[in-house]
């Protein structure tokens, strides 16, 4: 099992379990391990980075085995925190088990299952990776992760990111397409939440918009919303400072 984690010995402090976004892995979070005074441990869900996998599996599997890995790391006063596809899996793991988690932090995601419309691209997607292989789909949709120009703009932003896409497999992308396609609609569980949670949103995501994202975080009741100016859907590695500032905010302001 590899797990990116940095710990300290105080067992006061609170710890922050990452859950990445596709098509990436648990190297997306790397600036976050910037963060001071706090737990932090960054999985792979399966599919990408170590769990790579040609064996198929459902979004429930990837909650399952994350859940196994945060079990064993025998942590206490965890934060769950999943960007994108990383958040589904964390909200689906909400459900499951609502009394684990002393808070969490969703980024650029959504409660709802995917539509119609969004089924039928998840199927267009999967034909492209298996057809045409990773490189040339992840070219294609990387930069329909980040703001406008963010790559142009930051070579080495556009370095990092493809870095890592381009070291999944399709067969690995593939399956989480088809877990994401086959999810349950988890809009109900936002009511329910009852740990302090943050909510952070790129300002000009186009995958997840602004207006969904303070929406999703009006359903929560103790909920903070907060925008990343100028950050796309990758808000955590684009703008990494202003992330890190808004995350220790939250923490310093959580009850210990
Ligand atoms: C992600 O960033 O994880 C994806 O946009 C999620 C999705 O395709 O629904």
């Amino acid at each position: 099992m590899e797990i990116l984690q940095k710990s300290f010995s105080d067992s006061n402090y609170f710890t922050i379990i990452f859950l990445h976004g596709f098509p990436y892995d648990s190297r997306m979070w790397k600036y976050q391990f910037d963060l001071g005074n706090v737990n932090l441990a960054a999985l792979d869900l399966l599919g990408a980075g170590s769990k790579k996998t040609e064996r198929l599996f459902s979004l429930e599997a990837m909650v399952d085995t994350a859940f196994s890995e945060i079990y064993s790391l025998g942590w206490k006063n965890i934060l769950l925190s999943g960007l994108s596809m990383g958040g589904y899996v964390a909200l689906r793991m909400l459900e499951k088990y609502p009394s684990f988690f002393r808070g969490a932090i969703f980024f650029d995601t959504r409660s709802e299952a995917d539509s119609n419309e969004a089924k039928i691209k998840r199927a267009q997607n999967i034909k492209l990776l298996l057809e045409n292989g990773v490189e040339k789909f992840v070219e294609n949709f990387v930069p329909q992760t980040v703001a406008p120009n963010a790559l142009e703009e930051n070579p080495s932003l556009k370095r990092e990111l493809l870095e890592i896409a381009k070291s999944q497999s399709a067969e690995g992308l593939a399956s989480q397409l088809l877990a994401m396609q086959g999810r349950t609609d988890t809009t109900h569980v936002l009511s329910e939440i009852s740990i302090p949670s943050l909510v952070v949103c790129g300002e000009l995501d186009s995958i997840t918009s602004p207006e969904s994202m303070k929406n999703f975080a009006s359903k929560i009741p103790n909920s903070l919303f907060e925008v990343v100016p100028k950050a796309g859907h990758m808000a955590p590695i684009e703008k990494p400072e202003i992330v890190n500032q808004i995350i220790n905010n939250f923490i310093n302001n959580l009850p210990k």
